[in-house]
């Protein structure tokens, strides 16, 4: 028996050595954490539980029989993170290049079957030099036993790719798939094709960097939703954000012990618009100031910065955030941010999490570069996800909420539960210049005229009253007060039950 045992330490040792020490170096000198030193610092202490620590590899080609390291080259298991339970899958560069065999994929979907089936969400860690190249097809086929993973537990646990090292080739597609993205910078990349292939085949020349690091993910292809300058401020980060998500769909989100007053005002927000209606202000303000302790984990940051979407909690609760940002382009919808916010929305719905809205939009945004891009079919795109939505909706409209725009952003008439706008809120179908100089075009060269037709429309329409009148806003609240009202309003919807009609699955403009 002592002698199994020892032989159960010497393997375990082995194991954890991954592709030894040279290596192990290697990556440090890259800025990199190994796979179990983020396993480590992403889990609590001691909590982890490896599986298939002594899986190895099958292949018998290029000599690769003679070389077979125990854990194939991906650390898998559970553990927990402030105590809850998620699945963890981290790549390991020192063995193969963290690349992907049979074996590895294998792996992966045993611990994503188990998240499944169990309830709780995958991360994945990924670092990898692509499709074990000595499998050949047998590693095409692993990646695709992931993906066709990715897929069927698409809303059923929240999925993370945490990159940090390589992903690239057909790689990139399982990250895609999941629900966030987290980069870190200077050290990890995606993409589809690398820069030598793209010089092959376009004759562009282009840096790793240029191509597929952070910088590019989370400002110009929106495919990343956050980057953080290390590993261990990722990990750190994800704790954190974990934190704001129901472990399955079948849970309500987490609520945690707050410490901050419900009822708690703000007249600093009676002063948030400003007199000039064309002046623009930080809907960000507006966030923090009615969040719980002023927290809000904020998701695309640097990309489409016309829409905000975020987390945030409401009484130790967590609400999922989408802000029209009056700071860029006024607020606009535009293509990128109506992507943005859907794909948020749709999460929130995937998972139980209400969705507060906040609105100051002037429309959405005009000319060839938008239509020609399909903002037509993206703009439904947010349209459906609110539409399809069953989640407590609640929407504050601030100041503009005008044309098509009004009704995306969460209306009475897409099913919002509760609809409140401030005193200054001008819901209506266009601004009042625009809308005065179509009604009374043959009045046009009269400019006294029109200032007295745009006074008139302005008069009837830049209010929240007509559209109260009608029902379709519950309550002009005051500024200050909305904290608690806000508050109250999803207090009072912790019960809701709405059911869509029965279907396989929808069919959202894609
Ligand atoms: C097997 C691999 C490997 C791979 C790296 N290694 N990638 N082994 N299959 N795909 C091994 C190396 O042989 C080396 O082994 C160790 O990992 C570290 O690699 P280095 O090249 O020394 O590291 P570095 O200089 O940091 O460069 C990392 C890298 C580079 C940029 C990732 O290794 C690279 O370009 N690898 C190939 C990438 C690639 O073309 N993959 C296939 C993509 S196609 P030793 O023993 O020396 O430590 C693909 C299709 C998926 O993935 C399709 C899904 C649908």
């Amino acid at each position: 028996m002592r002698e199994v045992i020892e032989e159960l330490e010497a393997r375990r040792e082995q194991a954890r050595m991954g592709g030894g020490q040279k290596r192990i170096d290697a990556q440090h000198a890259k800025g990199k954490l190994t796979a179990r030193e983020r396993i480590s610092i992403l889990l609590d202490e001691g909590s982890f539980e490896e599986y298939d620590m002594f899986v190895t590899h099958r292949c018998t080609e290029f000599g690769m029989s003679e070389s077979k390291m125990s854990g194939d080259g991906v650390v898998t298991g559970w553990g927990t993170i402030n105590g809850r339970m998620v699945y963890v899958y981290s790549q390991d560069f020192t063995v193969f290049g963290g690349s992907l065999s049979e074996t590895h994929a294998g792996k992966i979907c045993k611990i994503m079957d188990m998240a499944m089936k169990n309830g709780a969400p995958v991360i994945g860690i990924n670092d990898s030099g692509g499709a074990r190249i000595q499998e050949g097809v047998a590693s095409l086929g692993g990646y695709a036993d992931v993906f066709q993973m990715n897929t069927l537990a698409s809303g059923v646990v929240p999925q993370i790719s945490m990159i940090m090292g390589p992903c690239a080739g057909g790689a990139v597609y399982s990250p895609a798939m999941t629900d966030f993205i987290f980069m870190v910078r200077d050290t990890s990349y995606m993409f589809v094709t690398g820069p030598d292939v793209v010089k092959t085949v376009t004759n562009e020349i282009v840096s790793a960097e240029e191509l597929g690091g952070a910088g590019t993910h989370t400002k110009k292809s929106s495919v990343a939703d956050d980057a953080f300058g290390n590993d261990v401020e990722a990990l750190a980060a994800l704790r954190i954000f974990i934190d704001f998500l129901p472990l399955n769909n079948k849970e309500k989100p987490p609520v945690r012990p707050f410490f901050d007053e419900v009822e708690r005002t703000d007249y600093s927000l009676d002063t948030l618009i400003p007199d000039n209606p064309n002046k623009p202000y930080d809907i960000k303000e507006l966030i923090h100031k009615v969040a719980d302790e002023g927290d809000f984990f904020e998701l695309q940051p640097d990309f489409a910065k016309n829409i905000v979407i975020g987390f945030m909690r409401m009484e130790g609760s967590t609400v999922g955030v989408v802000a029209n940002q009056p700071l860029v382009l006024a607020g606009v919808l535009d293509i990128n941010a109506s992507r943005k916010a859907a794909r948020f929305v749709r999460f929130c719905d995937c998972f139980n999490i209400p969705i507060l809205t906040l609105v100051d939009v002037p429309g959405f945004l005009p000319g060839t570069a938008q239509e020609y891009g399909g903002v037509i079919k993206h703009g439904a795109k947010l349209l459906f996800a609110y539409g399809e939505a069953t989640v407590p909706k609640v929407t504050l409209i601030t100041r503009k909420a005008y044309g098509g725009a009004y009704d995306v952003m969460a209306s009475k008439h897409l099913r919002g539960d509760v609809n409140y706008a401030w005193p200054s809120a001008e819901i209506a179908v266009m601004g009042a210049k625009g809308a005065t100089e179509i009604i009374y075009r043959s009045e046009l060269d009269d400019p006294d005229k029109i200032a007295a037709r745009t006074k008139e429309y302005e008069d009837r329409f830049a209010n929240p009253f007509v559209a109260a009148e009608k029902g379709f806003i519950d309550d002009v609240i005051l500024p200050h007060n909305s904290r608690k009202r806000l508050a109250r309003a999803f207090a009072s919807l912790r019960n809701k039950d709405l059911q869509n009609p029965w279907k396989k699955h929808d069919n959202i403009p894609l």
